[in-house]
């Protein structure tokens, strides 16, 4: 199967490296012939380390370098059977492309987005034969992260979900289908990790260090939230909030926070800034945590309770099922733990009675218990079998 992929910039050179490496013909096309260039190098450089570590023979390398093919017109897509865009996110100028790309190829080929956050639907309603149009939606940095989201719109046919399926877990991929809704899984269901967070600091319960500390020192996480929103850069991270807030129809849950809309007006962008929440300039030293353990339990099982009641309402509104929230968010993101499998371990009855006490305290409709969770707690059942 020969594989286009359009738009070679970050996400999109690193879909035309996995393809290639599993043995497809691939197409990479870009407007931009320095982006080309900058794929092309990278291509080079990361497979000649996979031959270099012993991983592929010298043979193999040859043979995935000589099977991309980096173009700058559309045209050369004519003779693929999936096409995956991963261009600048603005649905007029997906919209536009789309059009121009249904008229190159043929029939069969299926038409993909790599879209964070628009709708599927919406992308693929400027298509004549839109069962053929998809989200598989990749994670940063695609030839490493495994999760793929596999996103039917509306108008999608089972045998384009059946294919496009099969065909990612042929790339050793982990697909997980999920609901055209916004965020798909991961985008909407870490939000409180970035959300609470916010929201503790902002109370003053505890200062940045302090609450990374919770999470990465007693919750497992590999990073704290305010490390990694730095590392994501507070504009990304915000503009995603507040698109899947937006989405939502203004449901509390998702409300933005000034503090990151503060720090991302300031410029405090993250590390590649140099300044985000924490102060990433030479000689500047990073601030200590309060290392109370009373303290880091109660941030870290707010964080987490809230985690997992956003898990709960991805499986109540069908989204996905239990094992493709727990999937997702393992292998999108590196959670530690599935967050349904965790609250199964934890007690329902006891993540629900947590998730009401901060309901109780605060009165608002961001800390309302999901249903499912507490259908499941009162039955005395599991999220998992
Ligand atoms: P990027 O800015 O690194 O690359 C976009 C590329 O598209 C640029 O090289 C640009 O020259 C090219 N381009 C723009 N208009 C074009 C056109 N009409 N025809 C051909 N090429 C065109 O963007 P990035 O980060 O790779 O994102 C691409 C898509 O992937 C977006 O839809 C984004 O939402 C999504 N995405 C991004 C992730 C990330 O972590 N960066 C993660 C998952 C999805």
């Amino acid at each position: 199967m020969k594989i286009g992929v359009l738009g070679a910039g970050t996400m999109g050179a690193g879909i035309a490296q996995v393809a290639a490496q599993n043995g497809h013909a691939v197409v990479l096309v870009d407007v931009n012939q320095t982006v080309l260039d900058t794929a092309k190098n990278s291509h080079i450089k990361m497979i000649n380390r996979l031959g270099e570590k012993g991983s592929i023979t010298q043979a193999e390398c040859d043979q995935i370098l000589g099977s991309f093919y980096y173009s700058t017109s559309m045209e050369d897509f004519k003779d693929c059977e999936l096409v995956i865009e991963a261009i600048i996110e603005d649905l007029a100028v997906k919209h536009s492309v789309f059009s121009q790309m249904e008229n190159i190829v043929s029939n069969a080929c299926i038409l993909a987005s790599n879209t964070s956050s628009l709708s599927i639907a919406s992308i693929g309603s400027v298509l004549k034969k839109a069962e053929r149009m998809i989200g598989i939606h990749f994670f940063n940095p695609a030839p490493l992260m495994p999760l793929v989201e596999i996103i039917p719109a509306v108008q999608t046919s089972a045998e384009t979900v059946e294919i496009v399926t099969n065909l990612i877990s042929s790339w050793k991929k982990t697909p997980v289908v999920c609901k055209d809704t916004p965020g798909f899984i991961v985008n909407r269901v870490a939000r409180p990790f970035y959300g609470e967070a916010l929201r503790i600091y902002e109370e003053g319960i505890a200062d940045f260090a302090t609450i990374d500390w919770a999470m990465t020192s007693i919750g497992g996480f590999k990073m704290g939230p305010f490390t990694l929103m730095d590392y994501i850069g507070n504009d990304i991270n915000y503009a995603v909030t507040e698109s899947v807030f937006q989405s939502f129809y203004y449901d509390p849950r998702f409300k933005p926070s000034f503090t990151q809309k503060r720090h991302k007006e300031a410029g405090y962008f993250g590390r590649k800034s140099g300044r985000g929440y924490y102060d990433y300039s030479d000689g500047a030293v990073l601030p200590s945590p309060n290392e109370d353990p009373e303290l880091g339990k109660y941030i870290f099982e707010r964080i987490l309770v809230m985690l997992i009641n956003e898990a709960a309402d991805a499986v109540f509104m069908n989204v996905t099922n239990a094992e493709g929230v727990d999937l997702a968010m393992t292998k999108g993101v590196n959670y530690p733990k599935g967050l349904l499998r965790w609250a199964d371990e934890i007690g329902l009855d006891e993540v629900l009675l947590k998730i009401e006490d901060l309901f109780s305290e605060y009165g608002e409709d961001r800390y309302r218990p999901n249903p499912l969770l507490r259908k499941l707690a009162r039955a005395n059942q599991k999220f998992h079998a």
